[in-house]
């Protein structure tokens, strides 16, 4: 099975979805480089979430397939918020908890389930790039059934995840599976991702077109599922980009008119 850490030629004899249960990949992750991700992924789920800069929040979010915890600790620190940072992987967790964030509270999920966690705990709740590691329909919806326990009535849920319509468009720090092959639900999709040195790392995802996201939420009982695919031009009007971040940019062009991820929220 492939994983962050192994060598594009390694990878590309494999059609195994990467498995992200590994002190390797847990390390490997923390090398990507996430251009694209910060600016036009990230941001875009604090603001369907209903959260924005100088507003102290408070409540709590629930981060399912919370990875190193990056974004759980921007989300604590940002919004004042406790983060229920919850993921598969012991590793991840345990690289997560080596940021010393006190308002981020650790859990294992086991089975699709956190079960030491109450039904209604969390405010928010959010999944940023995990879908694409599951290649089962039924083990999604099982996830998001566990989400929609976990979440307060009237709780926000915001799903993150590249658009899988856009095969082969080189974004600023990744790119999609090969040019011009046609792909299936649930099929195995070779992925390349900038690492920060600028060497590019592959990994396997599994293809979901977007609107799965969109139908599981709803057979998962979400209601008023929106919809949203940021450009570049969304991030500046919004007043995303900083100066400096504008700068590093300015060599970017799919991102100004092709939307390199698909955000789902729904309503518990
Ligand atoms: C690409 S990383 C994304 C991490 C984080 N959400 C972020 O945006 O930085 C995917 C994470 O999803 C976790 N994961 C994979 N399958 C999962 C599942 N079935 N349920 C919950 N988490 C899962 C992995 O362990 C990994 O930490």
């Amino acid at each position: 099975m492939d994983a962050p850490g192994n060598t594009a030629q390694q990878n590309q004899e494999t059609d195994e979805v990467t498995t992200w249960t590994g002190q390797e990949v847990a390390s490997g992750y923390s090398a990507i480089d996430g251009s694209t991700d910060r600016l036009l992924g990230y941001p875009f789920v604090f603001r369907s979430l209903g959260l924005a800069d100088g507003h102290h929040h408070g409540g709590t979010l629930l981060d399912f397939g919370s990875g190193p915890g990056r974004v759980a600790d921007e989300a604590a620190r940002r919004f004042g918020l406790t983060v229920l940072a919850a993921d598969i992987s012991q590793a991840m967790l345990e690289t997560s908890q080596q940021r010393g964030n006190r308002m981020l509270r650790h859990h294992l999920i086991v089975d699709d389930t956190v079960e030491e966690l109450p039904d209604g705990c969390a405010d928010l709740a959010m999944c940023n790039f995990v879908l694409v590691c599951v290649r089962q329909r039924e083990r999604l919806l099982r996830m998001f059934a566990e989400v929609h326990r976990l979440l307060r009535p009237g709780g926000r849920f915001t799903v993150l995840n590249p658009d899988h319509s856009r095969v082969g468009v080189r974004f600023d720090c990744f790119r999609l599976g090969a040019p011009g092959t046609v792909y299936e639900a649930g099929d195995p999709l070779h992925v390349r991702l900038k690492r920060t040195d600028g060497t590019w790392l592959e990994i396997v995802d599994t293809y979901w077109p977007g609107e799965v996201y969109g139908e599981l939420l709803a057979e998962a009982g979400f209601r008023d599922i929106a919809r949203t695919a940021p450009l570049l031009d969304d991030a500046l009007g919004a007043r995303l980009i900083t100066e400096e971040t504008f700068r590093d940019t300015g060599k970017w062009t799919a991102e100004r008119t092709m939307a390199p991820f698909v955000l789902f929220t729904g309503t518990r």
